[in-house]
Parts: C-alpha cells; structure tokens; sequence
C-alpha cells in the first residue's frame, strides 16, 4: 500500500517552482567526463567534486532534490559530514539511481535494456533506511533505421513499471525516465513518434503494474531533432511539440515532469523549458520542471577542472545554473540572465 509521505514527497519536489539536480553518473559515466578535462579517474576526486556540488552555498533555493549514486550516498565531505546531512540540512531532500545500467538487449542490435530488478526490493529498504525519499531508473531507446522495435520499447516500459511499484512498496517516489536519445541524424516528427509511443506503452505497463500515478515522477527527454538532423527547429517549436506530445501521452494524474537535458547545452536546455512554462503553464495539469545533470553540472565542472582553488567559481556556476532554470520553471528567464 502507498505510504501517505510517499504523495507528499512526489508535491515536495516540485513546490517553490525548484527542481532537481542529478548527480548520479555511474562511476564509469563520471570518469569518462572527468577524463576529457584531465581530470584524475579516481574515488577521492569523485568525492571532491560531489562534496562541491552537495555544499555549494544556496543551493537549496532553487534545487528541492538531487539524485545520487551508489558511492556517493554513502561518501562524506573531507571533515567526516555525511553528505545526506549537508543535504538534508540546506532543505534538499537526497534521491538514489537504482537501476544497474543499460545492456544490449539480446538478439536486438544497437538496442539497450536496463537492468537491474534482482534484488531491488532489499536495496530499495535499505536505501529508505539511509534517508533517500526518491529513486530514479533510466530506460534508454536509440532511433535509427529499423529502430527502436516494439519489443525493445515494451521490455523497458515492462521494466520501469515493475521498478516504480517496488519504490511505491518501500515508499520511495519512482521518477520513472524512458530517454529517447537525441543521438542520430532523425528530424523532430521522427522523434515525436518514438516519444508518443514510448510513452504511451510506459503508461500501459505503469497501470498494468499498479503503480499509482499521483506518487511517482515522469522524467522524459524533449521532442527535438537528433543532433546531427541538418533541420534544427527553433525553441518554441520544440516547445509546441513536446507540449503536445505531453499532453497526449501523460495521464493527468501524474504530479510532474522533471526533463533531463539529454546532452543540450545549459543555456538551450533552460531556453526550451522556459519557452514552454511561458506558453503552456497555465494551461497543463501537471509542473513543467527539470532533473538535469549535464545541463546543471557541465560549466561548473569545466571550471573546477579538479582544481581545489577553482572551487568557489565552480560552485557559483553550478549555482547560477539552478537559478537559470528555476526561473525557467517561472517562464521568467532571460539570456541576460546569464551574464549575473
Ligand atoms: P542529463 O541531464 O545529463 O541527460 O542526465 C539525466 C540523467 O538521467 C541523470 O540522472
């Protein structure tokens, strides 16, 4: 049975008009960005660079939640403070990543299955134990030639659904993220299919599953071109059809839609939630909002470069950032914004 805190955590998150802030690379994910920055592949500069996001002054005006990994949950900053205390303290409440990663999914090539179901339920338990109050699980569907089939979609939806009613079991919100990636020379219509879709099937196998819509999250990818498309529509193109996909395919039940960013860049992926809040908010039933980590983290990492002096720098880009689309949320951000 859904616990009570359960639908209070899932309206929390999205109160104040803040969002969330991902910060749950796997350690292989965080080593390949820390690599291309010369930065050292190692778990001390894995901690440090988590401790300058968990500790970055204010950051808890903008940003409700963040989304942590396995190691991370469990680090502490360098005077012993666990990092779910320095959270907790500045109002943010701490999320876990729980799925183990996408794999090829058998018989089906260039497509990926999540995995990561056994055992779920005991980790879950003790994820709650620790303080986590969310989870998040990441499908992810590629489109291309012949791609994605119908069985790669279902065995995904199959998977976040069976993901999101163990979180509602052990009263965590499941933010449940089927990402259609951006990678690939599609065009926007192209990508609007595949999202419909995808979505649609989640939705089937999330009632299928009985996962109460009202306690979870959906965290989906925008409709847009795939990055190497030579048509690039304009932001409040992207807008208008991710809105309209949205409102096709999300039960109104659903509490919120926190985006991930997908490997936009910060100022695009701001723009294109703010072009949408500006045009749609009062309109929609659910909170247009964001889960970003690229979009969040990427200056504030190019700036930190591994470096303890460039720390406070790092920390006032990442913080400027949250602000950035927290006034997206509004519909109140502008390019001049950007230069505060
Ligand atoms: P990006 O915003 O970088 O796509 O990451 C989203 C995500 O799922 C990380 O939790």
């Amino acid at each position: 049975m859904i616990k009570k805190d359960n639908l209070d955590a899932a309206k929390v998150l999205f109160a104040d008009d803040k969002g969330l802030l991902a910060m749950d690379e796997s350690n292989p994910t965080c080593n390949k960005r820390f690599a291309k920055l010369n930065i050292p592949q190692t778990v001390e500069a894995r901690r440090a660079y988590r401790e300058l996001i968990v500790t970055t002054p204010g950051l808890g005006e903008s940003i409700s939640g963040v989304i942590l990994c396995d190691e991370t949950i469990r680090q502490q900053k360098k005077d012993g403070t666990p990092f779910l205390k320095i959270l907790v303290d500045a109002g943010i409440i701490p999320g876990i990543k729980v799925d183990a990663g996408a794999k090829d999914l058998a018989a089906h090539p260039g497509e990926k299955i999540t995995e990561g179901l056994d055992g779920l339920r005991e980790r879950l338990s003790e994820y709650f134990q620790m303080g986590a109050r969310f989870a998040k699980w990441r499908a992810v569907i590629a489109v291309g030639e012949g791609v994605p089939s119908r069985s790669c979609i279902e065995a995904n939806a199959h998977a976040l659904a069976r993901y999101a009613a163990l979180c509602q079991e052990a009263g965590l919100v499941p933010i449940v993220e089927p990402e259609v990636l951006m990678d690939g020379q599609h065009t926007l219509e192209r990508c609007r299919k595949v999202t419909e879709e995808v979505l649609r099937n989640v939705f089937i196998q999330l009632n299928c599953q009985r996962v109460l819509l009202e306690g979870m999250i959906l965290k989906p990818n925008l409709v847009l071109p795939g990055s190497a498309c030579p048509i690039q529509e304009s932001v409040d193109e992207v807008a208008d059809i991710t809105v309209k996909s949205l409102l096709r395919t999300v039960p109104a039940a659903v509490p919120g839609i926190a985006f991930l960013s997908g490997g936009q860049s910060a100022e695009l992926a701001s723009a294109r939630l703010n072009a949408m809040n500006v045009r749609f908010k009062s309109r929609l039933p659910w909170a247009l909002a964001f889960s970003f980590a690229r979009a969040i983290q990427q200056p504030a990492l190019e700036i930190w470069q591994g470096k303890e002096a460039n720390v406070k720098a790092a920390q006032q880009a990442l913080l400027l950032r949250a602000k950035c689309n927290r006034a997206a949320r509004r519909g109140e951000y502008t390019v001049a914004m950007e230069k505060t």
